[in-house]
């Protein structure tokens, strides 16, 4: 097969695409909730209405955490034990939009 230069953009522009979609993965380093003891209720309120394992594959496919339900606890709690935030931490309305669940 004889490559033209057509051929030539068509594989820069794909390589410029997977560039760019590894620089911005490679930046998701925000921490996550911690799956531990003090945030288990996080985990209980996001995940109460998950379906069963034995719930059709439809229903776990498009399952979403109650993630807004969870993020009404976490400043309460934190503000409580007096956890700060760093002091560069960005707008931090919907926490879990930057701080994910581990599944
Ligand atoms: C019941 C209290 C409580 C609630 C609710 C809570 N947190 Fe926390 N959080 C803590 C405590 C205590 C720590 C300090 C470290 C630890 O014990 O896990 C902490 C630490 C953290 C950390 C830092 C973890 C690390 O690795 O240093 C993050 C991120 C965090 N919480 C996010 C959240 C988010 C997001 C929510 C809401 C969805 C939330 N927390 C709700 C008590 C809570
Ligand atoms: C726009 C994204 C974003 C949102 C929204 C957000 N955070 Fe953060 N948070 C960050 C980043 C980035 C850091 C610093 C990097 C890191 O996590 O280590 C951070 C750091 C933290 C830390 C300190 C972790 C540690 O021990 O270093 C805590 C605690 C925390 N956030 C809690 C919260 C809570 C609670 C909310 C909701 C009220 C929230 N965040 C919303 C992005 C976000």
């Amino acid at each position: 097969m004889k490559i033209e230069k057509k051929d030539l953009w068509f594989i820069a522009l794909i390589v410029v695409v997977v560039g760019i979609f590894l620089a911005i993965s490679g930046k998701e380093k925000t921490k996550v909730v911690p799956r531990n003891d003090t945030h288990k209720e996080v985990y209980e309120v996001a995940y109460r209405n998950a379906p069963g394992p034995d719930a059709s594959i439809f229903k776990r496919a498009f399952f979403k955490p109650a993630k807004k339900e969870a993020e009404k606890s976490c400043e309460p709690c934190h503000d409580a034990r007096g956890i700060k935030l760093p002091p560069d931490h960005p707008p931090k309305h919907r926490c879990l939009f930057c701080h994910k669940l581990v599944p």
